[in-house]
This record gives C-alpha cells, structure tokens and sequence, in this order.
C-alpha cells in the first residue's frame, strides 16, 4: 500500500468548476496553509467520458500533476454517485423507481438503481479506466468509492431488475417458497407465495405491511449497497493494488450496513457537519457529534479519516449558521480527539453553480482568502507535528454500546410507540456516559464482549437462542450488562415470539418478567428512585422482579405505582439491569451512579463546564484531549496530569480559551 502517514489536512477540490487559469493559485494558497491531499472527481463523470466509450482525462491528468507540484497527493472518488445525461437518455432503465412507482429523473444525483446490470456495466468501465489511467501515479494515493451510498436511496428502487434481484436474494436465504412463507408469516391476510417469482418488492399498499417482508427488504437493500460498492472495489484492488479504497460514511446513517461496508475497505471515513441547517437548535448537539464519531471509530475499530468535515455555512435552499471563531479548528481536533488520522475539509471554494452554491468552502465565492481560511491554516500549523505523532492511537474504552442496523430496521418499520426511535435511544445512553466524561464504543451485535466492562444493549427487539447465551455467558462470567424494554420481543425473522413471558430468551439473565407493557407514545409517568423523582416517557415495562432480584426504580403514578420500573440482577460473576422505561437526564444519571457504584466503571475525570474530555492511546503514552465547546473561556482544574506536557500551548495548562483544544500528554 502507498505510504499516506505523512497526510493529515486535506481539501476536497473541484477544479472543473472553475477556469483552469486559476488552478496554480488554488494550489499555491492550499500548499500554504499546509494540506497535503486533496480529494476530486467523484462527481465528474461527464467530464471524464463524454460520450459513451470516449474518455477524457487530460484536464485530470493536469490537475493532479498541478497540485502534486505543490507536494499536495490525490485521493480519487468514482463518479458513480452522477450518471451523466447521455446515459439516462440512452438507458433510462438505469433511472430509479420509488416505492409508489415513479421514476426519479435526471438533473439531481443518486439517479441510478444499483441493482441494474448495465448501471453496474458503465460502472466498472469507469472505475477500470481511471485505475488503469492512476494505479502507478505517484500523486494517486488511493480511492473513495462513490459518494455517501445510501444518501438520497432511501426509497429506492422497486423496478423490474430491483425486483429480480430481491426474488434471487430471497431463494438463496430461504431455498424453498414454503420456508419463505413460514418466516414471513403469510398465512395473515391471504399472502402465500407459490413461487419466489409471485414475490413484490415492498411497494406502496392499499393498507398494510408484512413487518418480516419489510425486515428482509431492508437486509436486502443494505447489501445491495454493499454489492454495488464491491462492483467498484473488486477492479481497482485488481488494477490499483497499492493504493488504499475508502468510503464516506454518514454517521448514525441507516441504510446500509456499514459494519459490512467497512470489510471491503482500508480504512472508513466519515462526513461531518456540526451546523447543518437542519438541526433545529442551529447546531448538533456536542454529544451527538462526539457519538457520530465514535461510531465510526467502531465499525473498523481503527482510526479514520473525515472526508468532509465542515469549512462554512452549510446550505443549498435555506442555511445553517456562521460557525463562531475558532468554531472550525475545534470541531476538526474533536474529530481527531476521537479517531481521525486525517481530517479533509469541504470543501475548498464555495460554488457558484448548482444546487450548493450556499455550501461554503474555505474561500468564500471571491476565492479570496478570509477568516476560515486564516484560522484553519493556523490549526494545521500547530496540529500537525502532534498529529503525526498520535497517529494510530486508539482509546481504550471499557463501555460498550451495541449498535445493530438490522434491530432499527425492525424499529423503523414498527416504531411501537409515537416518537419512539431506536437511533434516539441509543443516543439517550450515549449521553449518559458522555456527561460524565466516560468515553465508549460502539459494537456490533456479532462482536466479542469479553474486554469490556459493561455493555448497554439497547433494544434488543429481534433474538435469538446464541445472541442470548453469548450475553448470558458474558454475565456469568462477569461482565456487566444493561438490557432494555422491548427486548427479546421477535425472532430473527421480525415475527413475535410466544414461548415465553418478556423479555423471552433473557429472561434468565435480567432475572424478571414482564407480563404487561404500556406504550405512552409522549405521555409521562413519573418514577421514583429512593428519595427522587424523575420522569418516563415512550414505553413503560411493568418489570416483575424475581426473588433475587433488585428493584432501583419505581413507576411512582398510574395504576402500576410502585411496581418495578428499573431491576438489577447479579447472575454469575456480573449484574444485568433491565430498564424498563425511556427516562429524563436525571433518571439516567441515578441509573448511572447505580451502575458505578456495581461495577469498575469511573472516568476519573469531572464534568468541567462545556469541556469534552476523550483520549487515544498509544505504545503506553496517552493522549488526554480537553475540549472547549463553548464561546467562554473555561479553567479546568488540575486532574491528576502531574508535570504531563500540553502539546500545543504548554504553559497554559488548566485554561482553556473559547472553542480551544488542548492536548496533554502523559506516559502510563
Ligand atoms: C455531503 C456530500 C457532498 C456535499 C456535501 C454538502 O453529503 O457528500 O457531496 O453534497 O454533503 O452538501
Ligand atoms: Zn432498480
């Protein structure tokens, strides 16, 4: 693989929306603040072939050239995410079709079924040529396949190939019709197949859906996606063997699979963008950022790069806010504070055509170089000798929160009770570590338990026989578990299960039973743990202890006061709670102290103020990050760092200015 441990900045770049004259300044002033990679093309498809099996790469070739000039490398993105019109008009059947049978036309992106076999066909040839062209590149250092899959597919796509390719999925998992039948439950209103060809994709009914045809739909679609990317990945590790393949992730993004994405590729990277005009507060949440990125870290446990990370206004239509002084650099060091080797800002210049003109880059539309550009160069400047040195480093997290796409499928297709979501929930335990300051992992459902302390298992709607003797056995042999309501609910094939009370095949383990449930959509009940009072909301678990079993809270209003709300269970060497209700700030904080008091778990570290605080670690040295999301200065009292060096200020040690990071570094 060619060496890329010297990038740590980078820019993603268009030079083809702009006159070629003024490349070399775009260059210059990039050289200047000190990025060292550059990613383009993933959506240039028409400019590298303009007509079907003509193809163009001098303006490519140039550019590369150009900017590796100035010591700045290439990643290359397939253009697949933008089939050109040329190609719509001449195969329309490469044009999606939504759940309600319309096709989706041209003059947007994401135009494509992924399914279609001659999509797929234009496809290699496209991504062939280009590997062909840069596999021995010396400014090439590797691939983005497509952009952000998944992103604007959602509904996509329910036209004849889709179909086919459904039908063809479904035989391979079940083998014969009857099994089919038997999973999906199609006795219910008169759904019997006699063939896998009778089988429909999930499109719009008069009334209703079968919630096991939408589970393997939604399995399907996600390996799809992946099948799509690998379409890609397989020619250019065959053509280009020593240059990394990545992909931009989305975050809590759900439509495929990014566990299994992640198997086909070097490294993961991930999109992200604090102000987004779509938060309705003006801005994600800081717990909610810090999470996007940890689950990232997680889906390869190793680090990873941004691939965009945001450099201005986020718009098209309507925009978010101006980020704050200071705003950028902070957000790019939260991401490598979380596992970013390389951060890759969006993008270099703002655009003057098309649907993100509003989008901002570093340079304003007068490619004049302001404020972002002025404060990013100063942060890459002092940054990157400590990114060079911390590269590789991971934290050593002992909490694990497992995060399944296939459980929130099944909640998206039935969310059990208004407001409910599986995304949120997860979200909500998240929250309840990161206020205090303990940092966590998330993993899969698949993934070994046994280096950690505790694991939050939220939801665990869909089970079966060996996921629940993994977590018994994890208990037993001292670990510490958290189990949540609607758990143990279905099998695997999303249809409810009868040979036991709830929570079924864990009711071992979380030491209760659970004969009545009330979903409170957004109700409240109010709930008591020994002296306080909280509140619940969503769903409330009627929790029926077992003899040795421990209460920590109760519903202290409806019929069901005083019955068992929260429950902990010592099973073997460990304890299992069971948490039968969507709680307030304050109910997960007692559940936390509960947890704390039963287990190792302890961050050591206060909450101080607005200061995040996450480490990585390496060869016995770790690296302590504190964050400053605020606009105020904040001091932070001395934490048990000794004589530990900060890397970026050193005497300022214990104040930090606004949006100011710093990075103090000890040895174990
Ligand atoms: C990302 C996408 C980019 C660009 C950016 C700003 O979702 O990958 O191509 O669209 O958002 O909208
Ligand atoms: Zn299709």
């Amino acid at each position: 693989m060619k060496d890329y441990d010297n990038i740590h900045f980078g820019v993603d770049y268009y030079p083809e929306h702009w006159p070629e004259e003024r490349w070399k300044e775009d260059a210059r002033l990039m050289a200047e603040m000190g990025l060292g990679v550059v990613r383009m093309a993933e959506f240039s498809w028409h400019k590298m072939e303009p007509r079907e099996g003509v193809f163009d790469f001098s303006w490519l070739d140039r550019a590369i050239s150009l900017l590796g000039s100035y010591g700045i490398k290439t990643v290359l993105g397939t253009p697949t995410a933008a089939p050109p019109a040329w190609m719509v008009n001449k195969y329309p059947e490469i044009l999606p079709v939504d759940s309600k049978g319309i096709t989706h036309g041209f003059g947007g992106r994401h135009h494509d079924c992924q399914s279609n076999a001659l999509y797929r066909e234009r496809c290699r040839i496209i991504a062939g040529k280009m590997a062909e062209r840069y596999a021995d590149n010396e400014n090439v250092i590797g691939w983005q396949i497509d952009n952000e899959l998944g992103n604007s597919h959602s509904d996509f796509c329910h036209c004849s190939s889709c179909r086919k390719a459904f039908q063809d999925w479904l035989r391979k998992k079940y083998g014969n019709i009857d099994s089919l039948n038997k999973a999906w439950g199609t006795a219910f209103w008169s759904q019997e197949y006699n063939d896998f060809s009778e089988v429909y994709t999930t499109k719009v009914t008069a009334v209703g859906e079968n919630p096991s045809q939408m589970l393997d739909w939604k399995c399907f679609h996600s390996d799809l996606i992946n099948d799509f990317a690998k379409n890609q990945v397989d020619i250019i590790r065959k053509l280009a063997p020593n240059q990394f393949i990545t992909h931009n992730y989305m975050g809590f993004s759900d439509l495929v699979d990014y566990y299994e994405l992640g198997k086909q590729l070097d490294f993961v990277c991930h999109d992200q963008y604090p102000l987004g005009y779509w938060y309705p507060g003006g801005k994600c949440e800081n717990y909610d950022l810090a999470a996007q990125l940890d689950v990232i870290r997680s889906f390869k446990k190793k680090p990873f790069w941004i691939m965009e990370q945001e450099s201005g206004i986020a718009g098209s239509g309507s925009m978010g806010r101006l980020p704050k002084p200071g705003q950028i650099p902070m957000w790019a060091l939260q991401s490598v504070a979380h596992g970013a080797d390389a951060i890759v800002f969006f993008r270099w210049r703002t655009c003057t055509q098309g649907t993100e003109q509003y989008w901002h880059g570093i340079l304003p539309h007068s490619g004049i170089p302001g404020r972002s550009y002025d404060e990013i160069k100063t942060m890459i400047s002092k940054v990157t000798p400590v990114m060079k040195e911390i590269k590789g480093a991971m934290p050593n997290n002992k909490v694990g929160i497992i995060y399944s796409f296939k459980q929130n499928f099944a909640f998206q297709i039935q969310t059990q009770s208004v407001g409910f979501s599986y995304i949120s929930q997860l979200l909500k335990y998240y929250k309840m570590f990161y206020d205090k300051n303990i940092p966590v992992d998330f993993i899969a459902e698949n993934e070994r338990l046994c280096g950690y302390e505790l694991v939050v298992a939220p939801l665990l709607y869909l089970m079966n026989e060996n996921m629940a003797s993994k977590l018994s056995d994890y208990v037993e042999n001292g670990g510490n578990l958290v189990l949540t309501l609607r758990s143990g609910v279905k099998d695997d094939n999303n249809i409810c299960m009868s040979d036991a009370a709830l929570p079924g095949l864990l009711s071992k383990v979380s030491g209760c039973k659970i004969l009545e449930y009330d979903p409170l959509g957004s109700q409240k009940v109010e709930i008591e743990v020994g002296e306080k009072r909280c509140i619940g909301t969503r769903w409330a678990d009627i929790v029926l202890p077992d003899g040795d079993t421990e209460v920590v809270a109760r519903y202290a209003s409806e019929f069901y006061k005083g019955e068992a709300a929260i429950t902990r269970h010592k099973f073997g060497r460990g304890s299992c709670w069971y948490v039968g209700t969507e709680g307030d700030e304050e109910l997960y904080e007692l559940l936390l102290m509960d947890i704390k008091s039963n287990t190792k778990i302890n961050s050591g570290f206060n909450k101080q103020a607005d200061i995040e605080i996450v480490s990585r670690e390496k060869s016995g040295v770790s690296y302590l990050f504190l964050i400053n999301h605020s606009d105020k200065e904040v001091s932070y009292t001395e934490m048990g760092f000794g004589s530990a060096e900060e890397l970026l200020y050193g005497e300022r040690l214990g104040k930090l200015a606004p949006f100011e990071v710093h990075i103090i570094k000890k040895s174990k």
